[in-house]
């Protein structure tokens, strides 16, 4: 008789079997790591990404905010990007610019110079929280951040607009951003310093076809849990997953369940990386024991990170909170980007701006040691 025990040191969980089966006809899609010559690898884990630029001193997506991020010790920031009704590529986060800019209008329906003529207001309000700024700033051109950006050895974690996913008549729009960016990507010498980012799996999909080089990741929402599967279906692009989504559960929330789950599209579209709210981690009503479901569905080596950490709109108590579960989820082997409204918070919680780094060294001990799997034959 033969018996396989696994071990795992440190990570004192069992994997209980997922209750989804995968079809049989759900392809068997490879996953793809992120190079080994990718900036990614030379950064001290977890890594810190600016939120949007420094949103706190700066109002978010703005070149100004962007730049000085450069200089916060951060090792990444994030930024999202539009395409205008004129090819240009903006960064800026809503479809609506109403919410920064106090006009409304369609980012995507609009041209640069229309979106230009706006002014980001110098007030915010997040939550019950207010913030101030010195002056009112414009939407910045992505180009003109990366001109400068592009010279300094720091992740570019780059997220391409609009997020809904499953609206087929934007297919074109998202295939021309996704193609936009690549282009600049490549342009501006960043295959090897960026991750491009998505919850448009589709998005992430074409950028991957125009370049295998890049590397690219997909976000995944709770958002989309009321999204049902004929959503889904409705879409040109499913390719070889169309039977298997046709054969997957016909619920509303046991289909998402089974998208997070099973990694299909995440892979399908070529992804290293999965980045969500940190409340989908091990939330009861999705999926318990996230991170060991994703090692064993998606890949051993996935990379996995969360957003946002100090969000401008939480209060102190929800910081806690969300500090206390970016712990646990490092120590379980996850939680590689902090994506984050705070950098210098951040980093103090990290040891990462301090000479008693102990919380950082820790875990990247225990990050090691989750590499080491014994097998037992007896
Ligand atoms: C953007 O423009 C397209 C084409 O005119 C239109 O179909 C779509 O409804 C517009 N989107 C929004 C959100 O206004
Ligand atoms: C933006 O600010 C400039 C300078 O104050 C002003 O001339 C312009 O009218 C403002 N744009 C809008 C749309 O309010
Ligand atoms: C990807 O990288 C390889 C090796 O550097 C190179 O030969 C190839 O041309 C690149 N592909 C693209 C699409 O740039
Ligand atoms: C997750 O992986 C397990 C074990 O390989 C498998 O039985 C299960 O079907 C997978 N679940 C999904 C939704 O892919
Ligand atoms: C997670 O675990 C709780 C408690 O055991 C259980 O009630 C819940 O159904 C589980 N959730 C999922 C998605 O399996």
């Amino acid at each position: 008789m033969t018996m396989k025990i696994i071990f795992v040191l440190f990570t004192c969980f069992i994997y209980e079997a997922s209750t989804i089966q995968l079809p049989s006809s759900c392809p068997d899609l490879p996953f793809h790591d992120i190079p080994t010559d990718h900036l990614f690898h030379k950064k001290v884990k977890p890594l810190v990404i600016a939120h949007r630029g420094l949103p706190k001193e700066y109002q978010e997506n703005t070149y100004d905010g962007i730049i000085a991020s450069l200089d916060s010790h951060a090792d990444g920031f994030e930024l999202d990007i539009y395409k205008t009704k004129d090819d240009q590529l903006v960064v800026f986060h809503d479809d609506n610019t109403m919410r920064m800019t106090g006009v409304s209008k369609v980012v995507y329906n609009s041209t640069y110079q229309e979106l230009l003529e706006l002014n980001i207001t110098d007030t915010i309000v997040k939550g019950g929280n207010t913030y101030t700024f010195g002056k009112k700033r414009k939407i910045p051109l992505l180009e003109d951040i990366l001109k400068v950006t592009s010279k300094h050895d720091i992740l570019h974690y780059l997220e391409m607009k609009p997020s809904e996913p499953l609206r087929p008549h934007e297919l074109q729009l998202a295939k021309d951003t996704a193609r936009l960016v690549a282009q600049i990507i490549e342009k501006m010498g960043l295959v090897k310093k960026a991750i491009i980012v998505s919850f448009d799996f589709r998005k992430v999909k074409v950028v991957k076809a125009i370049n295998p080089n890049i590397t690219v990741g997909t976000l995944f929402s709770q958002k989309f849990a009321d999204k049902p599967k004929s959503r889904y279906l409705e879409m040109k692009e499913l390719g070889n997953l169309e039977q298997c989504v046709k054969d997957g559960p016909e619920d509303t929330l046991e289909f998402f369940k089974f998208v997070l789950q099973s990694g299909l599209f995440f892979k399908q579209a070529g992804s290293s990386s999965f980045d969500c709210d940190i409340k989908l981690y091990n939330n009861p009503k999705y999926l318990n024991k996230t991170l060991p479901t994703l090692r064993q569905n998606y890949s051993r080596t996935v990379s996995t990170g969360f957003y946002t950490i100090y969000s401008m709109g939480k209060t102190e108590e929800q910081h806690l909170i969300d500090e206390r579960k970016a712990l646990q989820l490092i120590k379980q082997g996850g939680g590689q980007r902090f994506i984050t409204d705070d950098v210098k918070r951040a980093r103090s919680l990290l040891g990462k701006s301090s000479s008693a780094g102990t919380i950082l060294k820790m875990n990247s001990f225990i990050i090691c040691l989750n590499f080491f799997v014994f097998q037992f034959h007896f």
